[in-house]
Order: structure tokens, then C-alpha cells, then sequence
């Protein structure tokens, strides 16, 4: 046998393995994929009816419960969309009133003054821990001023706060990154974690990740690897989350050429390859957060990275990112 009919017959026994672990993986995933959806369902409807026999059981007329969606990074791009989309649909998203987040009060106020829905204005700076204590404490003030759970709940939470800086790591530099990171990921994870105990079965997580999160890409190094980090946390919370109804989705979208994103990491607006739209990025994945799916990749380049990302080594897929920059 020479070297390469050996190399052919080496060649054709992993494809054969590699092809049947592929397949078999894709029907485990497509499996847990309809017990997700009936465990959601099913924790929905017990939970609706408990509400409904409580309700009943609850004499004179009372209001409604509150329903709220809160939202960070709500004074541009994707979260400002979000928020306006939920508040054509309100009864659709199951929500009752908005609390927006962001820095600038000013884009808040023009957001909220847009909105039919009842709105809350926190302008706050996420990178800063005691802003993420007033949050929890108002959670707590709002929450036991109404009622407790029957009358008050968080039924969506949508983390859009985020930015991304293009460059290497030695220009872009240690603060930088830091803070970076503390958008990305302590922000998102401790907003999170401040809701989850104001939810219910039914509610939503939609945590805004990034393509840039399947693989690394060098000259957006920091935000490419802040994105895996919530993307990991993402997914992993939807799991531990599965029990009590909640779900959470975890949204990777390409680039999005109408939001405040690309000027800021690039220092000025940049014209990129098939970038998408805020609108169609938001459209697509309320669909996939309604309907409780792990993983939204709203169009279709972020589709195909989604799918290549798990089979290209990253030691290849790193050069060709490079290329989207
Ligand atoms: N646009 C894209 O190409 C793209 C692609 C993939 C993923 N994403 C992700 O999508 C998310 C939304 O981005 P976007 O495109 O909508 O960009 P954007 O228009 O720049 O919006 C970012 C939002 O985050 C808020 N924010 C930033 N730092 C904050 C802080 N320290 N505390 C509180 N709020 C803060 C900003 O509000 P203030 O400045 O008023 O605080 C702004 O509302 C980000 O997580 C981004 O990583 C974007």
C-alpha cells in the first residue's frame, strides 16, 4: 500500500465517524429542541391557570399585575428598536410597562415620549457597581409596594447594552478593555441576575451576543471574546433556567450598519460587507425569543457563521474573520 492510498483509507474512516457523529448530534439537538417547547408550555399553562384561580379567588376588583420589560442600552440602535416594537404588541410580549436603561437621559426621555406604554427612566452607568445595587433594591421597593409576585413580575428582560473597539489589544489597551468587559459581560450577567428573581414562568431573557462570540477574531479581540463569554453564559443559563419556565435566548446578529455600533468601534461610520438592518435584526429575533429558542442568528450571514463556526477550526476561522473587519 503506498502513502497515499493509506492517507485515502485514513481520510475516508474519519469522515464515515465524523459524518455519523454529525448526524446523530443533529437529531439529540432537534430531540431536545421539542422537549424544550413542551417544558416551556407546559410551565406557562400551570402557571397561567394558578394566576387565574388566585385572581378568582381574590374578591373585589383588583388592577392587573405589572408586567415589565427592561431593557438596557435602550437610547440607540437595537434596544431603542426593541423597546418600540414591543409597544405595538404589548399584549403579544405579555408586558405592561417599559423600564429603559441607559446613560444618556436625553435619548431616554425622546424614546419614552414615543412609547404608549407607562415608562421608567434609569439613568444609569452599568459599569458602576453601586448603580447595579439600586437597581436590585428598586426591584425589590417596586415588587413589595405592589403586592409581591402575583401583582408584580419582570416578564422580559432584553440586555442590549454593549460596544465593541476595533484595533490590537496593545493599542486598544488595558482600560479600555477592562471596560469592555464590564459592559459586555459584568453588566449584562449582574442586570440578569438582579431580574431572574422577579420572574416568572413565561418570562423572557434575550441576551444580545454577536457573531464576533463563535469564534476569535483578531483586531476585535476583546469584544470578539466578551460576546463568547455571554454567549457561553447565555446558553448555560437557559439550561439551569429550564425548570422554572424561564427561557433564555442568546442573539447573535452580523453587523448592523443603522445603530451607533460601528461608529464607535471604528471611530467613524464604515460601510461593511451585506450589513443588516436594526429593524430586521429585531423582527427576526422577537420571533425566536417568543417561541423560546436557545439561539437567534437573525439573517443570514450570522447564520452561516453559526453553522461553519462548529466545524472550521478556529485556527482557520480566525484569518477569514479578519476579512469582516
Ligand atoms: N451593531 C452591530 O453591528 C452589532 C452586531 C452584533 C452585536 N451587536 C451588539 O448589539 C448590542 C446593541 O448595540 P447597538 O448596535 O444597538 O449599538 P448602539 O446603538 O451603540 O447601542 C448601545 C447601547 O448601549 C448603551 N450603553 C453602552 N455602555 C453603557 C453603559 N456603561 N451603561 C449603560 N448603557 C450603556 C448605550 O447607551 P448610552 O451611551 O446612552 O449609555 C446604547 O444605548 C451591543 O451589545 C452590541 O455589542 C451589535
Amino acid at each position: 500500500m503506498n502513502i497515499f492510498t493509506c492517507i485515502r483509507k485514513i481520510w475516508r474512516t474519519i469522515a464515515g465517524i465524523s459524518g455519523n457523529v454529525v448526524t446523530a448530534t443533529l437529531l439529540i439537538s432537534l430531540i431536545l429542541f421539542f422537549i424544550e417547547k413542551y417544558r416551556y408550555d407546559k410551565k406557562r399553562k400551570e402557571s397561567s391557570q394558578e394566576a387565574a384561580v388566585s385572581a378568582a379567588g381574590s374578591g373585589p376588583q383588583i388592577p392587573g399585575p405589572r408586567k415589565v420589560a427592561v431593557i438596557t442600552g435602550a437610547s440607540s440602535g437595537l434596544g431603542w428598536k426593541y423597546a418600540l416594537t414591543i409597544d405595538k404588541h404589548p399584549e403579544k410580549y405579555d408586558v405592561t410597562e417599559f423600564w429603559l436603561i441607559a446613560r444618556r437621559r436625553d435619548r431616554l426621555e425622546a424614546l419614552a415620549s414615543e412609547l404608549h406604554l407607562p415608562v421608567k427612566i434609569l439613568c444609569l452607568d452599568l459599569t458602576v457597581s453601586e448603580n447595579l445595587d439600586s437597581l436590585e433594591d428598586l426591584l425589590k421597593q417596586e415588587s413589595l409596594s405592589a403586592g409581591g409576585a402575583s401583582s408584580f413580575a419582570v416578564s422580559m428582560l432584553l440586555n442590549c447594552a454593549g460596544y465593541g473597539k476595533y484595533g490590537s489589544s496593545t493599542e486598544i489597551g488595558r482600560q479600555e478593555e477592562c471596560r469592555m468587559i464590564d459592559t459586555n459581560d459584568k453588566a449584562a450577567i449582574s442586570v440578569t441576575a438582579a431580574v431572574i428573581p422577579y420572574m416568572q414562568a413565561g418570562s423572557r431573557i434575550l441576551e444580545v451576543c454577536s457573531v464576533a462570540g463563535f469564534q476569535p477574531i483578531p483586531f476585535f479581540n476583546c469584544y470578539a471574546a466578551s460576546k463568547s463569554l455571554l454567549y457561553s453564559y447565555s446558553r448555560s443559563l437557559r439550561i439551569e433556567l429550564l425548570k422554572s419556565g424561564i427561557s433564555v435566548t442568546a442573539v447573535c446578529p452580523y453587523w448592523i450598519k443603522d445603530t451607533e455600533f460601528i461608529a464607535k468601534a471604528a471611530g467613524q461610520q464604515k460601510k461593511l460587507f451585506l450589513a443588516s438592518n436594526a429593524s430586521r435584526v429585531v423582527r427576526l429575533s422577537l420571533f425566536d425569543v417568543q417561541h423560546h429558542h436557545a439561539l437567534s442568528t437573525p439573517g443570514l450571514l450570522c447564520t452561516l457563521d453559526r453553522i461553519f463556526s462548529g466545524w472550521i477550526p478556529d485556527e482557520v476561522l480566525a484569518y477569514i474573520m479578519t476579512l469582516f473587519l
